[in-house]
């Protein structure tokens, strides 16, 4: 009888054992495609140095306009071929160039796939794509495969299709392909990278961003109504770059670190199905994205990270970057300014003033003589130049500035196809753990096999 106990509590335990669910259960996964036989990762990829960059855009927009004035004053870019669907915008662009005493460029016009004669140019080193969001991905893998490097604006792909595709393109072709993520030079933003890069912070435990701006006065102006249309079909954050991008580099994201896995949790919409009721008097009853969406990531080294999307409610704009560090704290919006314990700041810095401790905000000018002393390396010779062409404040020049800097000397660019990947993939992500009751999803390791090659982010110099 003992006997028959014994092995039935055994068969108890192991059926239980085999039943209950074990805390990956829980994870929802996607699909991680093989990486193909003979094709490598491109981390600190490398081209030839490319001494006159020629650069084709493809969407010449709001934002593409801006991208061409200011490439134009950079040494050693031609600008060859300028592409959009509006005969109007490309001309546009063509008589500003030919003001500046630049020769014209090739123009490209007429509907949504005529881009394809520009990727196909022999004489182009790289495409610089700022369309809308669903022409990102389809033109960046063609150009690469047509041999050019790409550049994309942000979110450069909506989809986890679109962000492999990407990836594997770039492997298999080995040309850069790299999200113009402008929030990362942003000089606060830049200055902190420095700050926790020599340790000032300590280690960072928690980063918090967002992607926060009313664009009700903006909705009519995009072409084709495409940004509505995009929130109208999506949930969850649709725009996640300008707020992860930079707290990703401060915690080497697939440098020795890596994002594990997510939670989303949205508001109802109520803002945007008003407007397009107001405005364009029709009812949509089946708005998709939420007015407030937040997101939680846990990372591999267990770290943890916030993330805000809000592009309806009448608030001021803020991509909250925040970094909360064992030593100190760095906050961007709604109140700049750092907070460290006092022996974590310099003497020369600290010495004429007295309490520096992290239960406040140091004052304004040990903030700036902090942001002196910490001014980033690829800031400092160029910052002048950035403020004066502008873009932001002059982060978008210094964007611009380093990517081009980099294809000519031939050195790794700042951003990689795995960066774009996992500032984009929150785009799908959320809004798949949105439709399972805020369920985790897992967060691929998009270097299959690669994040902890590289010891930190380091920009090449
Ligand atoms: N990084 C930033 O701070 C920032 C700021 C604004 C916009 N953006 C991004 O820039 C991109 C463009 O935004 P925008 O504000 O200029 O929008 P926009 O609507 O003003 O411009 C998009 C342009 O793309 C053109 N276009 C669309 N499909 C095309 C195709 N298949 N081939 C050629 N041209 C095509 C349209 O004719 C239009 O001129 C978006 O991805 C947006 O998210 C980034």
């Amino acid at each position: 009888m003992r006997k028959i106990l014994f092995f039935l509590l055994v068969l108890f335990i192991i059926i239980a054992s085999c039943t209950s669910p074990k805390s990956n259960d829980r994870v929802i996964k996607t699909e991680v495609p093989n990486r193909p036989d003979g094709q490598t990762d491109v981390l600190q990829l490398r081209s030839e140095p490319i001494p006159v960059v020629r650069v084709a855009f493809i969407g010449l927009g709001m934002r593409g306009y801006d991208a061409v004035n200011r490439m134009t004053n950079i040494d050693g870019v031609e600008i060859v071929a300028l592409c959009d669907v509006i005969e109007e915008n490309v001309k546009k662009v063509n008589v500003e160039l030919e003001k500046k005493g630049l020769a014209k460029a090739l123009e490209f016009f007429g509907d949504t796939a005529v881009w394809r004669k520009v990727t196909a140019l022999p004489n182009v080193d790289i495409v610089y794509i700022a369309t809308d969001w669903v022409h990102h991905a389809v033109i960046g893998v063609q150009a690469m495969k047509d041999g050019k490097h790409v550049a994309i604006e942000v979110p450069a792909a909506m989809n986890m299709n679109e962000i492999w595709a990407l990836i594997n393109t770039s492997e298999q072709t080995r040309k850069h392909c790299m999200q113009l993520e402008n929030c990362v030079y942003d000089f606060f933003e830049l200055t902190t990278l420095n700050m926790v890069q020599q340790g000032l912070l300590g280690e960072i435990i928690h980063g918090e961003g967002a992607y926060i701006h009313n664009l009700q006065p903006y909705w009519d102006l995009y072409w084709n109504d495409w940004r509505m249309k995009f929130n109208q079909e999506h949930r969850g954050d649709v725009y996640p770059t300008h707020g992860l991008g930079p707290v990703c580099q401060a915690m080497n994201i697939h440098r020795g670190d890596k994002l594990n896995y997510l939670v989303s949790v949205d508001t109802k919409a109520i803002a945007n199905p008003a407007f397009i009721k107001e405005k364009r008097g029709i009812e949509v009853k089946d708005f998709r994205n939420g007015d407030h969406t937040t997101t939680l990531i846990s990372t591999e080294k267990g770290k943890s990270i916030l993330i805000e999307h809000n592009v309806t409610s009448p608030r001021p704009y803020s991509r909250m970057y925040q970094l909360t560090g064992t030593k100190g704290f760095a906050n961007k919006y709604p109140v700049t300014g750092y907070a460290l314990e006092s022996d974590a700041i310099d003497i020369e810095i600290a010495n004429h003033y007295e309490n520096i401790n992290a239960h406040r905000f140091v004052t304004k000018d040990v903030k700036d003589a902090l942001m002196e002393k910490y001014k980033h390396p690829i800031a400092k010779d160029i910052e002048e130049t950035a403020k004066k062409v502008g873009g932001h404040g002059g982060m978008d020049f210094i964007m611009d500035y380093r990517l081009v800097y980099c294809l000519q000397k031939g050195l790794p660019l700042d951003m990689d196809v795995y960066d774009l990947a996992e500032w984009c993939c929150l785009i799908p992500l959320t809004e798949i753990s949105l439709n399972n009751n805020s369920a985790p999803v897992e967060i691929p390791d998009f270097t299959r096999g690669g994040w902890n090659k590289l010891d930190g982010l380091k920009f090449a110099q």
